[in-house]
């Protein structure tokens, strides 16, 4: 299958695109940075449409950034034409949302964190919609954190920028119906981001993620829009 994972530098979206490129896909791998830019190769390998079977494109993908979004998604439509699915990983939790209330958060912190978790995923969602096959699959990393359903106050606007995301999800159905939009928890996993609260290894989530991209998850999509990586329904 012909997958993007945006959001693939590190944690979940690095070990998800690994074990993907290891189950013999062709990942984009969006990332927010790539250090000393584009490989001459990746042009090449976009404008020439050579995608190597198994390969693995790494393209600049900054999600608060529409331009580039939308530049990436050119990029792949020229070297690819459609996608199977994509992968929206790319997340973030602020340092001052961990020790911080709402009531003493700098607001440019919770305004980072919903441009990044909300409209990052809106703009991502935007700009790679239009290459996604018909009957392709949009998968948005959410978290359970965004759920009604978890009372308290652990991780204040991250929690408000993840309901947010949940609350897209929910609305791009309704607007989009010719591709089928989800959004899943990865679980607690030990990453950077989820070391404090971590379950799980990213490796076992990947392995979650690997079975529902390649449709080994069965579950009814119409009903059951939130669910965890095991393909278990979720609350909201
Ligand atoms: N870890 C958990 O326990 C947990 C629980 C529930 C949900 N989640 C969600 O799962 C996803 C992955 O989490 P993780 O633990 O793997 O996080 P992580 O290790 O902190 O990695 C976050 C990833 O998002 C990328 N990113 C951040 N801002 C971006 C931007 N503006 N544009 C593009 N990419 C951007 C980062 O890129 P850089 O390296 O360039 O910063 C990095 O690759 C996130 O959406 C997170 O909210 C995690």
């Amino acid at each position: 299958m012909k997958i993007v994972v945006v959001g693939a530098s590190r944690g979940l979206g690095k070990s998800l695109s690994a074990m993907l490129v290891e189950g013999g896909h062709q990942v984009v791998e969006g990332h927010r940075v790539i250090l000393g830019g584009e490989t001459n190769q990746t042009q090449v390998d976009c404008d020439n449409r050579v995608v190597k079977e198994g390969g693995r494109i790494p393209l600049q993908m900054d999600v608060t950034n529409e331009k580039q979004m939308q530049e990436a998604a050119e990029k792949i439509k020229n070297a690819m034409e459609t996608i199977d699915v994509v992968v929206h990983v790319a997340g973030v939790l602020l340092p001052s949302d961990r020790t911080d209330t709402l009531m003493t958060e700098p607001i440019a912190d919770i305004e980072e964190q919903f441009h990044v978790n909300a409209l990052g995923l809106l703009i991502s969602f935007r700009s790679l919609y239009p290459i996604i096959k018909k009957g392709g699959r949009f998968i948005a990393v959410t978290s359970e954190g965004g759920s009604f359903a978890l009372e308290g106050e652990l991780f204040p606007a991250y929690g408000i920028s993840k309901t947010a995301a949940n609350k897209i999800v929910q609305v791009l159905r309704k607007t989009v119906t010719d591709i089928d939009i989800i959004a899943v928890h990865p679980g607690r996993m030990n990453t950077e981001m989820g070391k404090a609260t971590a379950q799980i290894e990213t490796i076992e989530a990947a392995r979650g993620f690997v079975q529902i991209i390649e449709g080994n998850r069965v579950w009814d999509t119409k009903k059951d829009w939130f669910i965890d990586y095991q393909g278990q329904s979720m609350k909201l």
